[in-house]
């Protein structure tokens, strides 16, 4: 389990796994209630991944592709407006998640059943007092490696 008592804890992990080639291809499964600090985490390593400029959130698009240093793409899904399962196949998503890159995914239970297995899930949640503590659960090879990275 990791403490992240304030933004910059999320910062400071999001930049260890950054710096990680195993982190190029994988799947990050976010889990964790509204306002857990989700999307949060995910701008931060879109930031250490040299994205410039406004980091839109995706929401309404359910998907919101970035490009990061290097040619990397990153994807960064939100499903907790997903409710139509023909939309998987209709926007390529399982394309998408065959494919290169980097995918984040919000609410991954909202979209159950279509999703991969996550490399490395991420279980963000507030106590009463506002800290953040997560637990991670890593699937894979690389899924293992990110996960020892980010508890570093
Ligand atoms: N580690 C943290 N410590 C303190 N506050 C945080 C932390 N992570 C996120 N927050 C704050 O929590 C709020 C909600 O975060 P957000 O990332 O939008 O949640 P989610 O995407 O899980 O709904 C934001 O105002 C953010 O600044
Ligand atoms: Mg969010």
């Amino acid at each position: 389990m990791l403490r992240w008592p304030s933004e910059d804890d999320t910062a400071a992990c999001a930049r260890r796994l950054a710096a990680l080639p195993a982190l190029r291809n994988a799947f990050i499964a976010l889990h964790g209630d509204l306002g857990a600090g989700k999307t949060t985490f995910v701008r931060h390593l879109l930031r250490a991944l040299g994205v410039q400029g406004r980091i839109k959130s995706p929401t309404y698009a359910v998907v919101e592709p970035h490009d990061a240093a290097d040619g990397l793409a990153v994807y960064h899904f939100d499903f907790y407006r997903f409710d139509d399962p023909r939309e998987w196949d209709d926007a390529g998503f399982r394309e998408l998640f065959a494919g290169p890159g980097l995918k984040l995914a919000e609410w991954p239970e909202k979209a159950a059943g279509m999703l991969p297995p996550a490399d490395l899930d991420l279980r963000i949640e507030s106590d009463a007092d506002g800290l953040r503590t997560v637990q991670l659960h890593a699937a894979s090879a690389a899924g293992g490696t990110l996960l020892e990275a980010a508890a570093a």
